[in-house]
């Protein structure tokens, strides 16, 4: 009985023909130049996603449609499929159904080098990184995550490698809802969870910049502090963090692309400076394909 993982919707879509076309790209361009090419999802669901489709009724000029289920191939799957074909496939996934269905989904390909690891992304993504020598190996790594479950930490050891190509679906609505117009209005938690995500509190200072107003008798007041910054702002004050460790950054797609604010953008990250110029043209070939779509 296959694990039903309902997620996303058109975006889902578009995201994904995105990688897939990259993955292809990297497989085709580098097979042959290095010892090893891997692929790393570390949020890889269960392989396929579920998409339901309503009852429709009947109208005057169409016959409607009866509620159907659809079954289509997630990140996991793709990855498998590409052509050339990666060395090797990692699969990370927290939730232990989804683990098992990843385990099913790789004991279809006996011939296939593809490790599942059930374990956090970011504990699995620092071990897998600190254990694998990368001067010869080369890797696209694909992080999908619902909402701001990266740590700073675990990206700057993939940037570190010099060697892992990132596209990255980086939780814009979840930023927007922790980093909260009045800066009094971040509490604890949304204080550890953007300190998680952005790798110190300098995130403080930088979108909550202090202000003052002059008083005719108390002299310089300070303002309370608030977020100056709005979803763009957001979205370029992440990409100016990660160009802060990758050697390149392009300029992302906002996810739903005709969803105002947007929820996600699609960062493409590149950590080797060698590998700029190739990558960044055909990563925003795709990209731009994509927004035309
Ligand atoms: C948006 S889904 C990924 C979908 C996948 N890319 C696909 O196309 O099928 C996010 C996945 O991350 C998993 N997840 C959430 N938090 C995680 C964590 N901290 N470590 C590992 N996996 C996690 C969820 O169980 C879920 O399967």
């Amino acid at each position: 009985m296959p694990v039903d993982h309902e997620f996303g919707d058109q975006h889902t879509e578009l995201k994904l023909s995105i990688v897939e076309k990259y993955l292809r790209f990297f497989t085709t361009a580098l097979r042959g130049k290095f010892g090893e090419l891997w692929y790393i999802d570390a949020f890889a669901g269960t392989g396929s996603r579920t998409v339901r489709h309503e009852h429709r009724p009947a109208g005057l000029l169409d016959a409607g449609e009866p509620e159907r289920v659809e079954r289509r191939r997630g990140s996991a799957r793709i990855a498998i499929d590409v052509k050339p074909s990666f060395d090797f496939i990692v699969f990370v996934e927290n939730k232990p159904s989804y683990f098992a269905a990843l385990e099913e989904l790789k004991a279809k390909y006996p011939n296939r080098r593809i490790v599942v690891i059930k374990n956090d992304a970011n504990e699995a993504l620092k071990s897998l990184v600190a254990t694998n020598n990368w001067r010869s190996t080369r890797a696209v790594l694909f992080l999908d995550p619902y909402g701001m479950q990266l740590e700073w930490a675990t990206l700057e050891k993939v940037a570190a490698t010099k060697a892992i190509d990132v596209w990255f679906l980086f939780p814009l609505s979840g930023l927007y809802r922790q980093a909260t117009r009045d800066l009094a209005d971040v509490d604890e938690h949304k204080r550890a969870a953007l300190t998680r995500m952005f790798g110190s509190d300098a995130w403080e200072e930088e979108l909550y910049p202090k202000t003052v107003r002059e008083d005719l008798f108390d002299g310089l007041i300070e303002e309370p502090r608030q977020r100056t910054a709005n979803v763009a702002g957001l979205e370029a004050y992440a990409k100016s963090r990660l160009e802060t460790i990758f050697a390149a950054v392009l300029k992302p797609l906002p996810l739903p692309p005709n969803e105002r604010p947007q929820r996600f953008s699609l960062f493409f990250c590149i950590s080797n400076p060698r590998a700029i110029r190739l990558a960044s043209d055909v990563a925003n070939h795709i990209l731009k394909a994509g927004m035309a779509s």
